[in-house]
């Protein structure tokens, strides 16, 4: 279990969602999995490890919010003498759990155009155009999801630093922990983090790559954003040294493709982009200015796993080349995690893929049984498999590797679609 400790509360990611289970029918369905005994630590992948540490476990067991972070938060909430700071927190909290995608301005022409056709073929009493357009456009604001883009300024900021700073930066430190454990000998020295907000971004790298970062660019078109997590930087303060040196903030995105950072990330700002148009655009400018990753983060929402879906597929089949780095891209790490602090997630990587992706990742609650064990997994060739093993079928270190896995976990099996011929298999993922 994983979690995470703010300023002032204490959020729990891995508590996976109560009640969430394999359905009874797929259940019924589960194949057994033949051949998989093959996979035992023959090949030492287990080294002198005990099972419940097998490498291709990812989960993260506790998030803390550097100390200094946590109390130039605490000081700035303070100092700001805000009323009723834990509703407005709150009210955006909800807010921002709750929305959708901007409507397209194509499918709203859509709608007003099948409206006006309805209108027009069940009533007759529409004497001018003008009073047809009017009930038009009162249909479709009555019906239409009405997004509306925030503007940060010095309230908002601060509020959504109360109310996202711990979760924000758990989501992104498990994305980080994702490569770190995968690759311990990748070593970035720049990073460029778009829609920047609070920092916190920046907080995780530095607790996981502090040693060989050495230039953080911060993107924000938020004046008073930039200038709170110039303040956090500085323990709350306007003035003194930043915590972490090489921080620079910027209000636009450099465009120019000719400098590249090692890591670029976007967290929970994909979604405050008004239209598909506007997203593609920077998705395309930030993949450009990636040289090895581009991690997206989103919240656990249809919503936030829409967006996601959409900026890698912009990538893994956009056309477009950059001009000064013709590799192509494959997804890193595919990972859905709906958890208590829910994010959603993709790590998109510069190169081939050989020697990422090698193992299955379980998509599902690990389901323990008595001598067996059901896990949903996503294959490395993207479909998806519900295997039930056993230690009698199977070999005891797989069996014993799967008991101790989690949602999110790699389960090590080489080649799955070979090992792992489900006769039934799930649908595959969108
Ligand atoms: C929801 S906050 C996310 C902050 C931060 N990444 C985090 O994880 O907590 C979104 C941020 O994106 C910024 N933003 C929105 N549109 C932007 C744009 N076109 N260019 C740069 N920043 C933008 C907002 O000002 C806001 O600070």
């Amino acid at each position: 279990m994983a979690t995470v400790r703010g300023p002032s509360c204490l959020l729990t990611l891995g508590r996976w969602r109560r009640g969430v289970g394999v359905a009874p029918l797929s259940r019924a369905l589960a194949a057994l999995v033949p051949g998989v005994s093959q996979v035992d630590n023959k090949s030492g992948f287990l080294g002198k490890r005990p099972h419940r540490r097998h490498p291709g476990i990812l989960k993260l067991p506790c998030v803390r919010l550097p100390r200094a972070l946590a109390d130039a938060a605490q000081l700035l909430l303070l100092d700001s003498a805000m009323p009723n700071v834990e509703k407005q927190v709150q009210a955006l909290t909800n807010y921002l759990w709750s929305r959708h995608l901007p409507v397209e301005p194509g499918e709203l022409q859509r709608r007003a155009e099948h409206l006006e056709k309805k209108f027009l073929e069940n009533s007759d009493s529409f004497q001018t155009e003008e009073k047809l357009r009017g009930a038009v456009l009162h249909a479709l604001r009555k019906t239409t999801y009405h997004w509306q883009e925030l503007s940060y300024n010095e309230g908002l900021s601060l509020v959504y630093m109360a109310a996202r700073l711990d979760g924000g930066f758990a989501a992104v430190s498990r994305a980080f922990h994702e490569i770190q454990t995968q690759l311990p000998e990748f070593q970035p020295k720049t990073l460029m983090d778009f829609g920047s907000g609070t920092g916190s971004v920046t907080w995780a790298a530095h607790s996981i790559w502090g040693q060989s970062l050495r230039e953080y660019m911060c993107v924000d078109s938020s004046a008073a954003m930039l200038d709170l997590a110039e303040k956090l930087l500085k323990g709350g303060s306007e003035n003194g040294k930043l915590y972490i040196p090489g921080v620079f903030f910027r209000q636009f995105l450099p465009v120019s493709p000719k400098v590249q950072f090692n890591v670029v990330v976007s967290a929970f700002s994909l979604s405050e982009l008004p239209s598909k148009a506007d997203r593609a655009e920077i998705v395309q400018t930030l993949w450009r200015k990636t040289s090895d990753f581009l991690i997206l983060v989103e919240n656990g929402t249809k919503a936030g796993h829409c967006l996601l879906m959409e900026a890698r597929d912009l990538v893994l089949k956009g056309k477009e080349k950059s001009p000064l780095d013709p590799r192509p891209g494959f997804v890193f790490a595919p990972s859905k995690k709906p958890k208590e602090e829910k994010f959603s997630m993709v790590i998109l990587a510069r190169g081939s893929p050989e020697e990422a992706n090698r193992w299955p990742r379980i998509t599902q609650p690990v389901l323990k049984r008595p001598r067996h064990v059901h896990c949903h997994l996503c294959c490395p060739d993207g479909h998806m498999q519900h295997a039930v093993l056993t230690a009698r079928r199977h070999c005891r270190d797989l069996y014993r590797c799967a008991r101790v896995s989690s949602w999110g976990d790699l389960l090590p099996v080489t080649t799955p679609s070979e090992l792992l011929p489900s006769t039934v298999e799930d649908p595959p993922e969108s």
